[in-house]
């Protein structure tokens, strides 16, 4: 398999710019790859090529990875053009993290960020299937038929779902909700929310506790810590060998 990338995505990893400015930076003839223009935006460069960009010869960056267990009302994501938090703001770090995958804007939990293309890449690939636990809060009292289909498959956008694990921690009788733990091995678009809608139940609060084997452990809402780096290269390792 070739290492090479494209020149944008490695000037965007050195933590120079992002991707989009590095391809504007390519057109503007600004961008030269051992000593010559490169403009051309399909251009790939591998792991021994020398990038400058305004005459600056580009370093690689260190890779870092957080994990943050997430507040309610923040995005998953970089920025926000309507102003709202993002969870990047939650860490104190200057190199441009992302997080891996994403949690809706209501869902708490552990979430993983990291400068780490590839990293990011192999947890959220559905191949690898990394498996997440998430604490359930629903509307109604679920029965022994809907865990059935929960755990065989249920069909989203046409395709059944991958099946699922689903342990009952406790029944509210008096206020008919349901507390369950439910783990996936696969990350649709709100894929919970989704399947519990799909039998006509609503999730009223979701929490993600597991993420392959990271936990979060000591991390009280809104906190986070490094990752250790045995961790990244056994979360790597999980994803190689299919974490089961
Ligand atoms: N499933 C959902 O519906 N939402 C999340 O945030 C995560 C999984």
């Amino acid at each position: 398999m070739s290492d090479k990338i494209r020149l944008q995505k490695a000037i965007a990893e050195s933590g120079y710019c992002s991707r989009r400015k590095a391809e504007q930076l390519m057109l503007d003839n600004k961008v030269k790859v051992n000593g010559n223009i490169v403009n051309e935006l399909g251009f790939k460069v591998g792991p021994k090529d020398q990038i400058e960009v305004n005459n600056i010869l580009l370093e690689k960056e260190e890779h870092v990875y957080y994990l943050i267990n997430k507040p309610k009302q923040v995005l998953s994501s970089v920025s926000d053009d309507r102003g709202r938090e993002v969870i990047v703001d939650y860490i104190d770090e200057q190199r441009r993290i992302f997080p891996v995958g994403r949690l809706d804007y209501d869902t708490t939990g552990l979430l993983i960020l990291t400068n780490d293309g590839e990293f990011s890449n192999a947890m959220i690939h559905p191949k690898f299937e990394m498996s997440k636990v998430y604490d359930v809060v629903l509307d109604k009292i679920v029965t022994v038929s809907m865990i059935k289909q929960l755990e065989s498959g249920i069909e989203l956008d046409g395709f059944k779902t991958i099946p699922t694990r689903v342990k009952i921690r406790n029944y509210d009788k008096n206020k008919q909700m349901t507390n369950l733990t439910i783990t996936l091995r696969e990350g649709r678009n709100r894929q919970i929310k989704r399947m519990f809608e799909a039998l006509g139940v609503t999730v009223v609060r979701l929490h993600r506790k597991q993420f392959g084997f990271l936990t979060l452990d000591g991390l009280d809402i809104n906190e986070y810590r490094r990752l250790k780096p045995f961790e990244v290269k056994k979360l790597m390792q999980a994803a190689q060998v299919g974490e089961r």
